[in-house]
Order: C-alpha cells, then sequence, then structure tokens
C-alpha cells in the first residue's frame, strides 16, 4: 500500500501560501490529502481558484474573481458523499459499492482534478467508505512492452449493448493518452461498474481488428481490472478523518469506494475542474480523435 502525502494547513491563508508545494505534489503523485483546517465551502472554491490559475482550469481567480457569489460557490462546490440515496441498499465494508472506474472518459474536455472536502462520517468501522486510488501511469509501466505497443494503436468504441442509441454513444477513444500535467502516459479506459457502456476493440493500427486482436483487447481489460482489484503495492488507501480535503488528478487516477456505510453517513463537499474554455463534446466520431 502506499502512503497518500499529506499536507498540513492550518487555515485558507496557510494552504494558498502552500499552492507551490500542493501543485508539485498533484505533478507527481497524483493524489493527496490537505489536513488541520476544515475549509468551508467559499474557501475551497478561493483554493481552487488558486490551482486552477497554475493549471489552467475552468475554474480560476478569473472565472471566480475574489469575491465569488453564493450562486457561483453552489455551481462549483456541490453535496456528495456516495451517501446521499435514502433508499439504496445495505452495503459491507469489504466490497466496493463504488467499483473501479476513471472519470468520463467520453468528453473532449474531461474532469481534471477533483476536490473532496469530507466534513461528515458518521461510521465507525475503519475499513467502511474508505476510498482506493490507482495511478493508471504506474499501472502502464507495469505492462509488458507487447501490451504496451499494443494500447498504443488500439482505438476502443463504448456503446450501449440493447436500446436506443440516442445518449448512449457509440464513443470512440483512444487506449492511451498524455497526461498533461506531467507528460506521462495514462491508460483511459473504463474498467467496472463506474461505466454503463462496454467497450470493445474499434481499429488497431488504423484498420479493422482480426478476432485475435480483439481478443488480445479483451485479455488486456481483464488483466487492467485485476490489476485495480488485488494489486496492493501500487494502491493508496484514503480512510477518512473529518475535515480531510483530498486532491485527485482525476485524468490519470482509477479509484472505487468501499461500503459499509448508510445514507447521510458520509458527506464531502466536492469540486471537479475541467479546462478552461472547455467545451461539453464527446468523443462520438473517430474523426475527434
Ligand atoms: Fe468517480
Amino acid at each position: 500500500m502506499k502512503n497518500i502525502p499529506v499536507v498540513s494547513i492550518s487555515s485558507l491563508e496557510d494552504a494558498l501560501a502552500k499552492t507551490e508545494e500542493i501543485s508539485e505534489i498533484f505533478r507527481s503523485t497524483g493524489v493527496l490529502k490537505l489536513q488541520g483546517y476544515s475549509l468551508n465551502r467559499l474557501e475551497q472554491l478561493m483554493l481552487v481558484s488558486k490551482l486552477g490559475d497554475i493549471f489552467s482550469w475552468n475554474i480560476s481567480t478569473e472565472t471566480v474573481t475574489n469575491t465569488p457569489s453564493p450562486e457561483l460557490v453552489d455551481l462549483y462546490v456541490f453535496m456528495g458523499g456516495h451517501s446521499d440515496d435514502p433508499h439504496r441498499g445495505e452495503s459491507i465494508a469489504s466490497d466496493y459499492v463504488v467499483d473501479w472506474h476513471i472519470e468520463q472518459v467520453f468528453y473532449v474536455d474531461t474532469f481534471l482534478a477533483g476536490f473532496w472536502n469530507m466534513y461528515h462520517i458518521g461510521y465507525d468501522d475503519p475499513k467502511a467508505g474508505n476510498t482506493h486510488f490507482v495511478d493508471s501511469s504506474e499501472i502502464y509501466d507495469l505492462l509488458p512492452a507487447e501490451t504496451k505497443d499494443f494500447l498504443e494503436k488500439a482505438v476502443v468504441i463504448w456503446d450501449k449493448p440493447i436500446g436506443p442509441r440516442q445518449g448512449f454513444g457509440p464513443y470512440y477513444t483512444k487506449a492511451l493518452d498524455t497526461n498533461r500535467v506531467n507528460g506521462k502516459i495514462t491508460i483511459r479506459l473504463e474498467a467496472d461498474g463506474g461505466c454503463i457502456l462496454p467497450v470493445s476493440l474499434h481499429k488497431f493500427d488504423g484498420e479493422d481488428p482480426t478476432s485475435e486482436q480483439s481478443a488480445y483487447f479483451d485479455a488486456t481489460l481483464n488483466n487492467l481490472k485485476q490489476e485495480l482489484s488485488t494489486n496492493k503495492q501500487i494502491r493508496y488507501v484514503q480512510q477518512w478523518q473529518e475535515g480531510d480535503l483530498i486532491i485527485v488528478d482525476l485524468f490519470r487516477m482509477y479509484h472505487a469506494v468501499t461500503g459499509g456505510f448508510k445514507y447521510g453517513e458520509r458527506q464531502f463537499h466536492g469540486t471537479f475542474t475541467r479546462p478552461s474554455g472547455y467545451t461539453n463534446n464527446l468523443y462520438d466520431s473517430i474523426e475527434k480523435l
């Protein structure tokens, strides 16, 4: 298991003074935790906007200014926590209640960072409600050269197996991409239950794939799922304490959440960032790749 780097903060001002340190860890590790002071929603937005200047996010000091309105705070700082559904069934801490996934691969201007600021925990089990992270660049580095070469040439299709197509793709993406914050190659494949659309090989090296190539892709995807759920050496485990604020690079970090908590027992203020000037365009044609 890998330790999530911690940056201690005593106030918003202190956090703002440490943006360079925070940025450095964000680039290198892709996940970090602020501890010691609970930022309120407005303060959270101020911190995000300062970092947004550094990383060219849609939320920056230009878009937020020094005096954001309550409406702007509501727009950018949402209530989250995976426990907001009173009708959801019981879950247990040894299972994932949110399975391994990476965010929104179909969007041309996808999520870049997530801020999860946990302000209420109502459960006692230390294994409950944990968030697990794995850096897809680290998984990529562990792959055999043959698989790296294969994925380099792979274009995949995401499609709904049955029912109306409207609103459900098909979408086309490259299996690999480059993370702009550190130049490293990332795997951009949804892995499991986080995604409602099944994925398969669409083109290989610009051609229709052979059945062997399609089978090789399916096996690689299975290995990826296996690696995420079994390789604890590359896994970060966040056991939440009230007041923890996790900052995560959502372009590269797979994540999953363990169960064992009930409605209202796990509440955070969340913010997602996208590239500045982002569009809502989807990879709905191969020409957009
Ligand atoms: Fe997620």
